[in-house]
């Protein structure tokens, strides 16, 4: 609920914190969602909870580049969920209820939330998330990337990441393994910065490279 602060101007205040990648907080919400585009299909529908959806920068973007999607969102920020703007809300449920979202989604997205998360609550969370998946159903969590500098100076110097405990690519893989998810691929994510742009069409490529400022990792239930 720290994030009820911050819900006035999340979106300005991520700008400024990552403003030295030259990119802003739109551009990395919307990879996210062309990274699932493209390695489940721009196809890819059904029920969607972006779990920790905060203003709902990320939900705007996976309705646009997955439109088969009907995307709900969860936060513990009420403040948050009172801004998600209208479009979303006509679009699917956006609610700090736990008990008004569906066990049937076919995708949940967790996007730079578990570091909010304390250690000891993270698999219970994750437990819980896989139990809202239907069968066949799919967990998708995006972190920040310890071993890379510039992700750590950023989470430092970022006033929404006081809390942070950042977590390993293996330490959230070991927690979607215990909640019996299997874990289809782990990729490495956001290499380029702006002024290295032309390089971008690489960034798939490199996923096996642990130097992206973040990482994904997807993981399915048994059908
Ligand atoms: C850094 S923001 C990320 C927001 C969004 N996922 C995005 O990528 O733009 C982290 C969000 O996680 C939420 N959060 C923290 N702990 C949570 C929990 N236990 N359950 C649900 N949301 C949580 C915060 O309120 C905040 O909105």
């Amino acid at each position: 609920m720290q994030f009820d602060q911050f819900a006035g101007n999340y979106e300005q205040v991520l700008d400024r914190t990552v403003a030295a990648s030259g990119e802003n907080s739109a551009y990395f919400a919307e990879y996210k969602a062309r990274y699932l585009s493209r390695v489940l299909s721009p196809a890819f529908s059904g029920k969607a909870l972006d779990f920790g959806c905060g203003v709902g920068l990320l939900s705007r973007f996976l309705n646009k580049c997955l439109p088969g999607l009907r995307v709900d969102g969860f936060d513990v920020s009420h403040d948050s969920i009172s801004r998600i703007d209208d479009n979303l809300k006509s679009q699917g449920h956006f609610t700090s209820t736990a008990a008004d979202l569906g066990d049937d989604y076919r995708l949940i997205v967790v996007a730079n939330v578990m570091h909010h998360i304390l250690p000891r609550e993270r698999q219970q969370v994750v437990q819980e998330l896989a139990e809202r998946l239907m069968p066949g159903g799919i967990l998708a969590i995006f972190e920040h990337n310890s071993s890379n500098p510039v992700t750590r100076w950023v989470v430092n110097h970022c006033p929404f990441d006081e809390d942070a405990i950042l977590l390993p690519a293996a330490e959230a893989s070991a927690y979607l393994h215990h909640a019996k998810l299997r874990v289809m691929r782990r990729d490495y994510i956001v290499f380029m910065p702006r002024f290295l742009a032309w390089l971008r069409p690489l960034e798939p490529w490199l996923a096996w490279l642990p130097l992206g400022a973040q990482y994904a990792i997807l993981a399915g239930k048994c059908a």
